[in-house]
């Protein structure tokens, strides 16, 4: 083992110039002016893999490819080890290669696409979410193969393209190849951590609806002065409709959105306590004048165990250098609303459009379009694999690791559950100030460096686990 280790020590700036070739590629999922950079990412990706010794493949999907990478060669290799009576363990390191659109631009310090160091921080678009901290899992297995040393559980990795687009394709791909992939447990680097100091294993994670609605008004934009004060205007008709879907206490006002919400147990309430970010440190990171959130919940369980329903993007009319006195023909809002465990994605989807219908005025035309959907994710910390986890965070970032539930989504650890019957282990290495989806983007290298070591620690644990 410690081999494994001091070839990690010794080869960290060449995996740092290794990320930044990886980080090159403007491998946003969402806007199809990079399908070829999606392709050519995912090809380099593969390639690498096999660099290291992997067994690597990009597989073609309805949308943007998936690049599978194994320990354990062909096929059948695998299927003959099950038959035998003790079986190797066999787990699965899940990550993306897609990356958030990089937009607004203006606002990096440099290009998102051109990788820059300054001290320990990597910056970059798709650093710390995604691809630097399924790399730091690589690295880890390239330091296994590399020095001879041999892994106690077969491997694979499967690095999907749509994870920031709602994963529609991985879905039907785990289908279609379960007996591949079957596992005793997904492993996932694409949460967080509180701080520097507090590694963490990540128990919970938010679902997810998206939609978007456009209010329709006058068949085109109209002269303001002209026709103004006898129609309705698209774009204060749809404030006043958002307008009311959130109460005096912070609450969404739909009716029902609630009922089914899993209430916090006194038992959690307290873990969140001890977590360490303070509220008045979270409003200095974040540059806004004063908090806010649902009263009754402190902050921490606001941002993870409560749903939300937020705006992501408002546009109507004019929206060029100076004025221009109209009355926009349309309005529309980019939606999703944050789900928590008991909350059904389908239901609340139904009664948020089913209360938007109701409250819409008659002046103008109401169209709603479904986006993707995700139930929450809940695992218990307490399972032997979990705890597992745990003792190789310990000793790869010699620190107490925290047990966290998280705000975000990773909609397809839902699948991991459903069809390949594994529970993912949530062990993220991103920090609040990574700016993961924001300008300036950027990965800590002490976390990856961290990371790969309790990569490299963890598959020791996990075997041994029952
Ligand atoms: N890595 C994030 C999810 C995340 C971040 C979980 C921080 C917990 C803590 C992931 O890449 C992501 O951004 N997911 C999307 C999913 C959506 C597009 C379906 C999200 O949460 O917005
Ligand atoms: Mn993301």
């Amino acid at each position: 083992m410690q081999v494994v280790l001091d070839y990690l020590k010794r080869n960290q700036a060449r995996f740092v110039a290794e990320l930044c070739e990886f980080l090159r590629f403007p491998s946003v999922s969402a806007q199809s002016q990079h399908k070829k950079d999606m392709i050519a990412c995912a090809d380099w990706l593969a390639n690498h893999c096999r660099q290291i010794g992997l067994d690597a493949k990009v597989c073609p999907t309805a949308g943007h490819p998936i690049v599978v990478a194994k320990t354990w060669g062909r096929k059948a290799e695998r299927g003959k080890r099950k038959a035998e009576k003790n079986s190797r363990p066999h787990f699965m390191v899940y990550g993306h290669y897609d990356v958030q659109p990089p937009e607004p631009l203006d606002l990096w310090k440099s290009p998102p696409f051109e990788p820059r160091l300054a001290s320990r921080s990597l910056f970059a678009r798709g650093t710390t979410d995604n691809k630097g901290q399924h790399f730091a899992h690589l690295k880890a297995v390239e330091a296994y193969l590399k020095t001879d040393t041999p892994l106690p559980c077969d491997l694979t990795f499967a690095i999907e393209g749509e994870e920031e687009v709602g994963s529609a394709n991985l879905a039907k791909f785990l289908k279609s190849h379960r007996a591949e992939l079957k596992c005793d447990a997904v492993v996932v680097s694409d949460t967080g951590m509180p701080d520097a100091d507090h590694p963490a294993l990540t128990y919970a994670l938010r679902g997810i609806i998206a939609f978007e609605i456009t209010l329709h008004g006058p068949s085109r934009d109209l002269h303001s002065g002209i026709f103004g004060g006898a129609v309705d205007n698209p774009a204060m008709a749809l404030s006043q409709l958002l307008g009311k879907l959130r109460d005096q206490n912070g609450r969404v006002a739909i009716p029902g959105f609630y009922d089914d919400v899993a209430p916090l147990s006194t038992y959690e309430r307290k873990e969140f306590k001890r977590l360490p970010t303070t509220d008045l440190e979270l409003q200095k990171l974040l540059g806004v004048p004063k908090l806010f959130g649902e009263r009754g919940f402190t902050t921490m369980e606001q941002r993870s165990a409560r749903p939300t329903f937020e705006i992501n993007g408002l546009t109507s009319g004019y929206q060029g250098t100076g004025s221009k006195t109209i009355v926009p023909a349309w309005a529309r809002a980019k939606i999703t609303c944050r789900l928590v465990p008991n909350q059904n994605p389908a239901h609340i989807r139904k009664i948020v459009c089913d209360h938007l219908r109701k409250i819409c005025p008659l002046t103008v035309r109401l169209e709603i379009e479904a986006g993707h959907g995700a139930e929450a994710y809940l695992v218990s910390p307490k399972s032997p694999h979990a705890q597992a986890a745990l003792r190789a965070l310990r000793q790869a970032f010699n620190r107490e690791p925290v047990l966290l539930r998280e705000g975000g989504s990773i909609p397809i650890v839902n699948d991991f559950q459903k069809v390949l019957d594994a529970d993912t282990l949530l062990l993220g290495l991103g920090l609040p100030e990574d700016n993961a989806h924001s300008p300036n983007e950027k990965f800590d290298l002490d976390c990856f460096e961290n990371g790969q070591r309790m990569s490299a620690l963890l598959w020791q644990e996990l075997a041994a686990a029952v």
